[in-house]
């Protein structure tokens, strides 16, 4: 029977899972696929706090170096996250020549260069399917079910808190303070949710996406950020009566001038097929040239479905470790050489721009002069009557426009007479 011998690095909600999971299923694993998984050592940070698991004392530890010098190992899984302390105990462990599954999309997208490069030159795998779209096998499909396919683009949810705020405000027309609270209540998000909410854990996921699908190396800062914080419960209601719904989407297109890179809230039209993933789910829609649209969906995130990718990445290695390790030409492929990422000022899209205006005449005409003069078309309107005070909403849908325009007149609108507050603009996706 083929068998590996794993140290676990962290038992935080991820580690639990993934150790439970090994428990509960070794008998399947062992007589129905051939493979035995044996934990041998887990670290911690804190000995002695209280687990969800129970878990023998003499294999936990509080010194993950231990881990690293245990001859006896074949691989690490690193389940502890942040990027200090793995970076060095992920480099660590392929210095040892041990292989590595990690969950760690951060770690990645900021060092993978460095790490992908150590595992080649020592020859170890270094497989991370946990780390974009929790239990889809995202990576998996990357790397072999569409390996044929030259991609176009790829629009993906892949952070199921701003999901389901967004999901919840839709449906339940709540606002974004009362859907971040719920979203917390029921352990999507973490105590302090801003990594998800800023876009940024979104935007570590899409850095791997970019990398694979589009072969090569790709720095993070290099991909638009914008989270979710400022969208209000009228945008939601204003997009849904033009026929759109908000998502937070992370998205790679190919042009001819380079790759758009970004994550952001979109409006999408309502029949759109991501504009119905909601709650905490996920989904990753590649556009491929053979294959044409290709939709994976699930749970993007918790326990069980981050440990079911975690012990894919770990059947692999048990059934490649009789095979001679060649270089993963995919892994080096992005590493090779760095992707022409655009800047977000020369994208073209069309845009939604919502103002808080003065109700009197000539305000509005005022807006369309700005845009006029950069060149920036209006293709729809709503003014509400419905005012506080004396000011109203007022909507703009745009035709295609340079982002770099659209800056530019935002800056002078928001300065005029007759606007309140701060100009809204959320980009338009889809048909
Ligand atoms: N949560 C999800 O849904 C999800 C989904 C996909 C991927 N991931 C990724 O999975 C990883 C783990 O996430 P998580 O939610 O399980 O985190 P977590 O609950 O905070 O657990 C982290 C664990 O790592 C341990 N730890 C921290 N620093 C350590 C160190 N220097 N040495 C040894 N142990 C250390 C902690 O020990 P103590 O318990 O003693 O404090 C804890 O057990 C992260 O990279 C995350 O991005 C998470």
């Amino acid at each position: 029977m083929r068998a590996l011998r794993i140290g676990l690095l962290g038992l935080g909600q991820i580690g639990s899972a993934f150790y439970s999971l090994l428990h509960q299923k070794r008998e399947y694993f062992e007589k129905e696929i051939g493979v035995r998984f044996d934990i041998v050592k887990v670290a911690v940070k804190h000995r002695s706090k209280k687990r969800h698991v129970s878990i023998a004392s003499n294999i936990l530890t509080d010194r993950a170096e231990d881990l690293i010098q245990d001859a006896s190992l074949d691989v690490i899984v690193e389940l502890i996250g942040g990027t200090r302390d793995a970076r060095r105990l992920v480099s660590q462990a392929l210095r040892a020549g041990k292989h590595v599954v990690t969950a760690n999309k951060a770690l990645l997208a900021e060092y993978g260069d460095e790490i992908f490069e150590l595992a080649n030159r020592k020859r170890r795998w270094l497989l991370f399917e946990a780390s974009v779209g929790g239990g889809i096998p995202v990576i998996k499909a990357l790397r072999e079910g569409l390996v044929a396919n030259r991609f176009d683009s790829i629009y993906s949810i892949i952070n199921g808190t701003c999901n389901y705020i967004l999901s919840e405000m839709t449906a339940k027309k709540t606002d974004f303070k009362d859907a971040l609270n719920q979203a917390q209540a029921k352990g999507f998000a973490e105590a302090d949710p801003r990594l998800d909410l800023d876009g940024v854990d979104a935007a570590h996921k899409l850095a791997l996406l970019v990398r694979f699908a589009f072969g090569g190396k790709v720095k993070l800062k290099d991909i638009y950020c914008e989270g979710i914080s400022r969208i209000r419960s009228e945008d939601i209601a204003f997009a849904e009566e033009f026929g759109y719904r908000v998502k937070l989407l992370a998205i790679a297109k190919k042009t001819k001038d380079g790759i758009e890179a970004r994550v952001q809230p979109t409006l999408l039209p309502k029949d759109h097929i991501l504009a119905n993933v909601n709650g905490s789910f996920n989904a990753v829609l590649f556009r491929g040239d053979e294959v044409g649209d290709s939709l994976l969906y699930g749970r993007g995130a918790g326990g069980h479905p981050t440990a079911s990718a975690i012990v894919s990445d770990l059947m692999d290695i048990a059934l490649r470790q009789e095979t001679r390790f060649d270089e993963d030409e995919i892994q080096m492929r992005a590493i090779r050489k760095p992707l022409r990422i655009k800047n977000i000022s020369s994208i073209l899209s069309r845009y939604y721009l919502r103002f808080h205006v003065v109700d009197r005449p000539g305000v509005l005409a005022g807006i369309a002069r700005v845009l006029g003069a950069h060149r920036i078309s209006i293709s729809d309107v709503i003014q509400k009557e419905r005012s506080v005070g004396n000011i109203v909403p007022l909507i703009l849908l745009t035709h295609d426009a340079h982002e770099r325009n659209v800056r530019n007149s935002l800056r002078q609108i928001d300065r005029s007479h007759g606007i309140q507050g701060k100009s809204q603009v959320l980009r338009i996706e889809g048909n």
